[in-house]
């Protein structure tokens, strides 16, 4: 049975965040005072993007001040959706041209984006707190999603927030980058965040996201033409 299905945290309940979401005071108090100093910009909590009905889910961690913060799209406007827009068009999850704005018309095909956070921190650094309170949204998407058979997470938090919201522990999936996992019926893969720092200093070059992405792209593949259960296509667990 689907995990989905079997959910019974009253949490996942409450759906979507408000633009003026009270759970996280830390952050309601930073987004109130960007509403003071950039008052065109987004600075609320950032919706995903793309359709419920896609069959994969890559989630990141937070909005960048500058970039979803700002534009109110996930990975919109700041370094990391350059190379992860890029990646997602070369597999096939995104047609049209990427401009760093949301009108740009880019559209995203069997997938969507979301955050572990869904409001900017300060410092990009969300507390162990705030990752957990904005765990019950992560589950609301998910349990939302009819068709969902992958799952992409983008370094160590959002994947440990991924498997917490799975109700799974942390050490059946440890975060390792190009593992994957079946969990709960969805087959999760693991990737480095596509963050400057992380491509300045080495830790992920655009090849080794790549290869992430042809990993998934490979899975959904054979699963569109699996008459068997999708999650253990290409195997067990890898990590
Ligand atoms: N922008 C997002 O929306 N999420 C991230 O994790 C990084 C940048």
């Amino acid at each position: 049975m689907r995990w989905r299905r079997t959910r019974t945290s009253s949490k996942t309940d409450y759906g979507k965040p408000g633009r003026d979401c009270p759970l996280c005071p830390r952050l309601k108090a930073f987004r109130e005072e960007w509403r003071i100093r950039q008052s065109s910009w987004f600075n609320a909590p950032v919706p995903s993007f793309g359709a419920a009905n896609a069959r994969l889910l890559i989630v990141g961690l937070a909005p960048g001040l500058r970039g979803a913060n700002r534009t109110g799209r996930p990975f919109t406007g700041d370094y990391a959706g350059g190379l992860l827009y890029e990646t997602l068009k070369r597999f096939g999850f995104a047609e049209g041209d990427y401009a760093a704005r949301p009108d740009d018309g880019l559209k995203l095909i069997d997938a969507r984006i979301t955050n572990a956070v869904r409001c900017v921190p300060p410092e990009n650094k969300p507390t162990p707190a705030e990752i957990k309170t904005c765990r019950a949204y992560l589950q609301a998407t998910i349990a939302e999603m009819p068709n969902l058979r992958t799952i992409v997470t983008l370094g160590r938090i959002s994947h440990d927030s991924t498997v917490a919201a799975l109700n799974e522990r942390s050490s059946t999936a440890p975060f390792a980058h190009g593992s994957s996992w079946v969990l709960k019926g969805l087959r999760i893969f693991a990737s480095y965040h596509c963050s400057r720092l992380n491509t300045s200093t080495g830790v992920l070059t655009p090849e080794n996201f790549r290869a992430v992405f042809a990993q998934v792209r490979g899975y959904l593949d054979a699963c569109s033409q699996a008459t068997t259960s999708p999650a253990l296509l290409s195997g067990g667990n890898t990590g």
